[in-house]
C-alpha cells in the first residue's frame, strides 16, 4: 500500500519502534514530518473515516483533593473559587447536548468526593434512561465501588489520563491522595476496563523533566494498553502551581527535555494514531490555546478524529482554570458548537452522527511493519 508518493528515502512505519517514535519526536525536518502528518491523516481516513465526533464537555465540579504540581485546580490554590453544579444544572446541558445533536456528553470534575456515589449514579441513570446520549466520566481515581455502581448505572467510557509513563516523574508531580491504588493509573485503567468501560487515557506534553525517552515511552504505552480513545495536549504553565510556578521538580540535561510547543503536540498526536489506529483522538483544548486560529483543524488533519466542544455554562467555565489562557472561555455553548462545526466543514470533514464509540474493524489486515513509503 503506497501512501506516500516520494521515491526517495523516508518511510513512515504504520507501526513504529519505540525507538523509532524517539526519533520522530526529534525529528525537526519539515519535509519529513509532512510525511507524518500525511500519514497520521491516511490512517485516521482508513480506521475511522471521516467523521468528527463531537463530545459535549459538561465540567461538573473543580473542587479537588489532589495537589497535581501542575494543576491550576490543585486543592492548594486558594486562589481559585469553587463550584460544583447542580444535577439541574447537568440536566440542562445535557438537554443542550441532545438539542446539537452530539452523541456523547463528557461529565469531567477534579478528584471531588463532594461528587458522591450515588448522587452521580442518579445522574448518570437519568441520562441513559432520558437520552440517547453516551456517558463518559473524567472524575479521577475514585475507589473501586464508585466505579463500579457508575458502571452499572450505565456509564460507557472514562477517562484517566496517566500523565508520564516515568515512574520518578510520576512521583515527583503526583503527591499522594485518599484512594489505595494511588498512584497506579495504569492499574486503574484495566480495572475501568475489565467492568467493561471503553477505557481512555493520555499525557501532557511538555512538562518539566520529560525526555524523549519517557514521551516515546508513553506512546508505546498508549499501544501496549489498546487503548479506545487518547487524549494529548501540550503543558501549560499555571502561576498558582508549584510546576508553573518554576520550582525545580527534577533537572534534566537541556537536549533531553522535550519541549511543550505546539509542533511537538502534533508530532505526539501523529505517532499516537499510528499505534493506536482505531482509537478516538481529540483535538483538544490545550492544543487550541497556543494556536488559537488553526491549533483545532491542524490537530484533526494530522491524526484527530474528535472535538469537545464546551457545554459548562460560562459563569463556571472561568473557574474551570486547569491552566491559564484556555480558549472558549466566554463563549457560550451555542457559540462554541457552531464554531466547532464551521472548523470541521472548513477543512472538508463531516460531523460525525451517533455516539462514535471505538471501532473494532481492520482495514488492513495484519499492518505490523508496514510502511508507508
Ligand atoms: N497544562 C496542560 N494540561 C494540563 N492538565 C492539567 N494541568 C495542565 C496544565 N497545566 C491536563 C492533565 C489532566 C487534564 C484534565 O488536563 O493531563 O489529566
Ligand atoms: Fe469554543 Fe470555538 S470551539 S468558541
Amino acid at each position: 500500500m503506497t501512501l506516500l508518493d516520494d521515491k526517495t528515502s523516508h518511510t513512515v512505519k504504520i507501526s513504529p519502534s519505540l525507538d523509532e517514535i524517539e526519533a520522530w519526536l526529534r525529528e525537526e525536518d519539515p519535509k519529513k514530518l509532512t510525511k507524518l502528518w500525511h500519514a497520521a491523516d491516511q490512517t485516521r481516513k482508513r480506521y475511522v473515516g471521516d467523521d468528527v465526533h463531537l463530545r459535549g464537555l459538561i465540567e461538573i465540579s473543580n473542587y479537588c483533593c489532589r495537589q497535581c504540581a501542575y494543576c491550576g485546580l490543585r486543592a492548594g490554590n486558594t486562589r481559585l473559587e469553587r463550584y460544583r453544579l447542580t444535577e439541574e444544572e447537568i440536566m440542562g446541558c445535557v438537554q443542550q447536548a441532545v438539542r446539537f445533536g452530539y452523541g456523547t456528553v463528557v461529565l469531567q470534575s477534579g478528584e471531588d468526593y463532594g461528587i458522591e456515589r450515588e448522587w452521580l449514579a442518579n445522574i448518570v441513570r437519568r441520562i441513559k434512561t432520558e437520552t440517547p446520549l453516551a456517558v463518559t466520566l473524567s472524575l479521577g481515581e475514585r475507589p473501586d465501588e464508585d466505579l463500579i455502581a457508575w458502571r452499572e448505572a450505565g456509564a460507557d467510557r472514562y477517562l484517566l489520563r496517566f500523565e508520564t509513563s516515568d515512574p520518578e516523574l510520576y512521583r515527583l508531580i503526583h503527591p499522594a491522595g485518599p484512594h489505595r491504588r494511588e498512584g497506579n493509573r495504569i492499574e486503574i485503567l484495566k480495572f475501568l476496563r475489565s467492568l467493561g468501560y471503553e477505557i481512555g487515557s493520555g499525557v501532557m506534553v511538555g512538562i518539566p523533566g520529560q525526555t524523549y525517552q519517557s514521551l516515546a515511552n508513553d506512546i508505546d504505552t498508549f499501544r501496549a494498553l489498546d487503548l479506545d480513545m487518547v487524549g494529548v495536549g501540550p503543558y501549560i504553565g499555571h502561576p498558582d502551581t508549584p510546576l508553573g510556578a518554576r520550582v525545580e521538580i527534577r533537572v534534566v540535561p537541556r537536549e533531553n527535555q522535550v519541549p511543550n510547543t505546539e509542533l511537538m503536540t502534533y508530532k505526539v498526536v501523529a505517532l499516537t494514531r499510528l499505534v493506536c489506529p482505531q482509537a478516538n483522538i481529540p483535538s483538544t483544548t490545550a492544543l487550541a490555546t497556543l494556536n488559537r486560529a488553526l491549533g483545532r483543524e491542524l490537530g484533526l488533519q494530522r491524526g484527530a478524529n474528535v472535538v469537545m466542544p464546551n457545554l459548562t455554562p460560562p459563569q463556571y467555565r472561568v473557574k474551570y482554570e486547569i491552566y491559564p489562557a484556555k480558549v472558549c472561555i466566554d463563549e457560550t455553548a451555542d457559540q462554541c458548537h457552531m464554531c466547532m462545526r464551521a472548523r470541521i466543514m472548513r477543512i472538508g470533514r463531516s460531523v460525525g452522527s451517533g455516539q462514535g464509540g471505538r471501532k473494532r474493524s481492520e482495514p488492513m489486515a495484519n499492518n505490523q511493519g508496514k510502511t508507508y513509503t
